[in-house]
């Protein structure tokens, strides 16, 4: 696909009735000879639109109107290159928790959670948000996460975590004013309500860091295992990373996971982990597949806001 045609693609796929600014801004791009002639000049790995659009955000630049996003990116290159070179998209969204905690509430307790690609670890403080499934609600304090769910009977308790721990080839630190500018940046520009819940969860994981070692999902993850303490359920678990692992590594992943003790719960785009016998879809929006163990268990919709069970 050339950079135009993926340009156009995210804007339709992923950004339609999701955010109207990077929509605009991607379809310009993707009509733009002088910017797609920048990008072309970056390592294939970086040309995504979500690393240029959170880099220009990060650097201060205009996200509205294209017009004025192509003037700063322009004038700005030199910036915008070298930041695009050193950050990746590494979006820490704590909204899935939402759609986490129903397998884990079921769980023998209490657990040793280890997530892989954990970017800040945001997603290893299940136990301490709030949750509301429509009129349904469960703990207390900020961030509260609304999931819509369908089919579900929602968890009466919170999980009770006596370890956690994050491997990623990039661990940020949400004590990092520059880290936790950059986890802003990404932020689409219309979700303020994720911006909020940003902070929010920032300050839970500042109030207690958890374990965060860089490492490969593949090679470090049996030695960051065998350091969870006994007489806890370790959990290993991930959220929206595995797009981000060549195939035959998913694969290899897979295979390092199924022969750890404990539990394994995914939530991943079903074209990057299949399954086999899954139900249709819901119509609407692109949606992960939450399972458990390698069984399914429900479609999740991409930052935790709904959920369909059909476990
Ligand atoms: C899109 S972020 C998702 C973060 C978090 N799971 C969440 O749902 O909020 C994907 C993360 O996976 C990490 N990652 C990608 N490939 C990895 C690998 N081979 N080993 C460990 N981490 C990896 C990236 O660095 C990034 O922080």
């Amino acid at each position: 696909m050339t950079i135009a045609a993926t340009y156009a693609d995210f804007a339709a796929r992923e950004l339609r009735g999701v955010s109207p600014a990077y929509e605009r801004l991607a379809l310009a791009v993707a009509d733009d000879d002088e910017l797609l002639a920048l990008i072309g000049a970056l390592p294939p790995a970086k040309r995504q639109p979500n690393l240029l659009f959170g880099v220009v955000r990060l650097l201060g630049g205009p996200v509205e109107d294209p017009a004025a996003f192509h003037d700063f990116a322009v004038a700005n290159w030199p910036a915008v290159e070298a930041q695009v070179r050193v950050r990746a998209t590494q979006t820490n969204e704590a909204g899935r928790c939402a759609v986490l905690l129903p397998v884990l509430a079921r769980l023998p307790q209490p657990l040793a959670l280890l997530e892989v690609g954990a970017s800040a670890g945001l997603c290893l403080y299940p136990d301490r948000y709030a949750y509301r499934y429509g009129d349904h609600r469960l703990g207390a304090g900020a961030p509260v996460l609304e999931c819509a769910a369908e089919g579900l009977t929602p968890p009466d308790r919170l999980p009770e975590v006596v370890w956690r721990a994050g491997l990623d080839l990039n661990p940020l630190d949400v004590t990092d004013s520059a880290d936790l500018a950059w986890l802003d940046a990404l932020i689409w520009p219309e979700h303020a309500h994720r911006r909020e819940r940003l902070r929010a969860a920032a300050a839970v994981a500042a109030a207690e860091p958890p374990l965060l070692v860089r490492g490969d999902l593949v090679d470090d993850l049996p030695a960051l295992a065998a350091r969870a303490p006994a007489g806890a359920t370790l959990v290993v678990f991930h959220t929206s990373v595995l797009y981000q692992v060549p195939p035959p590594r998913r694969e290899a992943f897979v295979d390092v996971v199924r022969s750890l003790p404990g539990h394994w719960i995914a939530n991943e785009d079903p074209d990057v982990l299949r399954h086999d016998g899954l139900p249709q879809p819901p119509s609407v929006g692109g949606h992960n597949v939450l399972a458990l163990d390698g069984t399914p268990l429900a479609w999740t919709r991409g930052h935790g806001q709904a959920m369909v069970w059909f476990g």
